[in-house]
């Protein structure tokens, strides 16, 4: 039998990216590939990219620039590495990787994972790159999922596109339109995990709160909080997570589900972006600070220990330092258990990208006023749950020996000893001590 060829990915990114890649290997896996943890000397390098960030085109080139070396190295060796771009930059880019880059062999969006094995197939057997950012009609999802037990929590992607268009997001453009999966297919794909050892699932969409699926017996559209009470009634899931939410699309039976779905955990990541109503608009987010701020209480009022999650841009092109204090405002009042703020800057392409600039130097100044009260939220949250016993789903083993990490139900990292033969259960512990993003505990008498 011929030995195993070593596939090494590097995800960036959401989430997303995170399925994205599993489902990559696992494909590859059927074409005798077998992940591993390094670049050196793999037979096949895989960058499954982000395009949100900043300049991360520019980002990407330059470590396809360090895996050539690489690559040279294994030819030198007498052998060849296949090397492969997926994700958002490989769909924004797509050919114009392949002229900057000729290394590479394979291009690859985000919406034709399941034909790598084909195209790594294609590639060897020579005549060029393959590339393929189509949004093809066959559904990559459908590919089968090896059997082997998995990790007891794992992401599943119920959604993905996303048709609102905030002026500053590359996402509608790299992603494309919102696409639902039908309630038959999730629901399967859940079975099947939870059938594996999973207990834990994040439902996975760029704009998931949006998700409108095919009801299974094909009469009508559920939502998501249909889909989630749905998901509840699988005997051995034990916990339900869902990310990332836009705050038009919380409709009002997906907010009931929070108080009335013990597995719904209590955590929402629900991205805001700004306090300022005029930037809000500038920003086409379709709603108010007033409306985010209303909403969050009902949400509140429905499971009162949400721990609330958010992401923020500070400096859009035309805040003024008024505007600015207004998100300091929201974000007194709303209180976050956790949250992303990021410094704008412009992605080509987006409405926003022509728009004269906040100064760069103000800019940096009201990000760092932000992460500061951010923090001292994050903190007091964290603190708050010291003397607290709290469920853990233990997940793996920590750097230390005897020790296990494991996620509360805020999803917070959390520490303790305890034998390895635990991971996948869920204990209760109690937290004897927090630091800025983990917990320290013991598990309960
Ligand atoms: N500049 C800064 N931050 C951005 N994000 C998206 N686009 C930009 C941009 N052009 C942030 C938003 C989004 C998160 C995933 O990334 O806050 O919610
Ligand atoms: Fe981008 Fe989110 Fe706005 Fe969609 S809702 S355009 S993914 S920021």
């Amino acid at each position: 039998m011929a030995a195993p060829k070593k596939l090494y990915i590097k995800t960036y990114g959401c989430q997303m990216n995170v399925y994205d890649s599993e489902r990559m290997a696992e494909a590859m896996a059927g074409a005798g590939y077998v992940e591993t943890a390094t670049p050196e000397g793999a037979d096949m390098v895989l960058l499954n990219t982000c395009h949100i960030r900043e300049k991360a085109a520019e980002k990407v080139y330059s470590e396809l620039g360090r895996i050539r070396k690489l690559a040279d190295a294994k030819r030198a060796a007498g052998d060849r590495m296949l090397v492969g771009v997926a994700g958002c930059v490989a769909q924004a880019e797509g050919e114009e990787i392949v002229r900057r880059q000729p290394l590479v062999d394979i291009v690859v969006g985000p919406q034709a994972f399941h034909r790598l094995p084909e195209m790594a197939a294609r590639a060897v057997a020579g005549g060029g790159a393959v590339i393929d950012t189509d949004f093809p009609e066959d559904d990559k999802f459908a590919a089968p999922r090896p059997k082997a037990r998995r990790a007891p929590a794992a992401f599943l992607t119920v959604q993905e596109g996303c048709d609102k268009f905030c002026a500053f997001c590359v996402v509608p453009y790299t992603r494309g339109a919102e696409i639902s999966r039908p309630a038959a297919k999730v629901l399967a794909e859940a079975r099947d995990l939870v059938a594996r050892g999973v207990v834990e699932i994040t439902l996975l969409g760029q704009n998931v709160n949006a998700w409108r699926g095919e009801a299974p017996d094909g009469a009508g559209r559920w939502g998501l909080g249909r889909l989630i009470r749905e998901l509840a009634e699988i005997d051995g899931l034990k916990r339900i997570r869902y990310t990332t939410s836009h705050p038009n699309d919380m409709d009002e039976d997906l907010i009931a589900a929070h108080g009335e779905v013990d597995a719904l955990m209590p955590y929402l990541h629900l991205p805001v972006q700004s306090g300022s109503d005029r930037v809000l608009k500038a920003m086409n987010r379709r709603h108010t600070a007033s409306a985010y701020l209303q909403l969050i209480e009902r949400i509140r009022a429905a499971r009162p220990d949400l721990a609330l999650s958010g992401d923020f841009i500070v400096g859009f092109p035309g805040e003024t330092e008024a505007e600015f204090e207004e998100t300091m405002a929201l974000v007194r009042e709303a209180n976050y258990a956790q949250a992303y703020s990021f410094k704008y800057s412009p992605r080509p392409g987006t409405p926003a990208a022509d728009l004269p600039m906040v100064d760069p130097d103000e800019a940096s100044e009201r990000l760092q006023r932000l992460q500061a009260l951010l923090g001292a939220q994050q903190a007091a949250f964290q603190e708050s749950c010291v003397g607290r016993t709290l469920p853990v789903l233990l997940e793996k083993p920590g750097r230390r020996a005897g020790q296990m990490i494991g996620r509360s139900p805020y999803l917070q990292a959390v520490h303790m000893h305890a034998d390895a033969n635990l991971a996948g259960r869920i204990v209760e512990v109690d937290i004897v001590g927090a630091g800025p993003n983990s917990l320290k505990g013991r598990l309960a008498a």
